[in-house]
């Protein structure tokens, strides 16, 4: 290998250590889960100021997608979750986005969050097709407001 190539080679090893797939699996059926609500993405450049922080941070890291004109989403939960002690251990909710066809996944195991974000038409993961899917980033933000979500889901709170 010529050294620019072994240099390229080294980079893609410590970026795909970084980069880490899914963690919770597609979930077979979201489509019948009833939507809890809907709202947008706005396109980048849009005043966020008035905005609680937390969603103002989610519009501004989620501003590149759909060429930066934003997408319409759906946020649907697994009527299983909505159980008194918590959401069971399975798929918990899905935030639909449907101008770009993808949806963000949360699942639980033995109690903790996961997720994973995935293609809707080939069902592919999408985790490491920017730095913004990747899973440290959903769980730093997620974990980050543990006030405002219940057991790492906003819409259970
Ligand atoms: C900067 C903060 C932030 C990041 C990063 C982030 N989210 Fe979220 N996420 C939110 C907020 C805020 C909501 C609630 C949006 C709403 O209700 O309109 C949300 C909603 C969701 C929902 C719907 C269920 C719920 O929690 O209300 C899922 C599923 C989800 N996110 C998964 C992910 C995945 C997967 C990633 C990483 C690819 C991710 N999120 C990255 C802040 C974030």
């Amino acid at each position: 290998m010529t050294r620019p190539l072994k240099i390229v080679a080294a980079l893609i090893i410590v970026f795909s250590g970084i980069m880490e797939a899914s963690d919770a699996a597609y979930p077979e059926g979201w489509e019948s889960w009833p939507v809890e609500h809907s709202n947008r993405i706005p396109p980048a450049g849009e005043d966020l100021t008035a905005l609680p922080p937390v969603v103002a941070n989610t519009f501004k890291a989620y501003g590149w997608v759909n060429d930066a004109k934003g997408s319409a989403y759906n946020v649907r939960i697994n009527p299983a979750s909505r159980n008194e002690g918590g959401p069971p251990d399975g798929p918990t909710a899905v935030l639909e986005l449907t101008d770009i066809g993808a949806i963000f996944v949360t699942e639980h195991i033995l109690g903790e969050p996961q997720y994973g974000a995935f293609s809707i038409a080939d069902k592919s993961d999408i985790s490491q097709a920017h730095p913004s899917l990747n899973m440290k980033t959903c769980i730093n933000c997620h974990t980050g407001f543990s006030d405002l979500t219940q057991a790492g889901v906003f819409a259970l709170k």
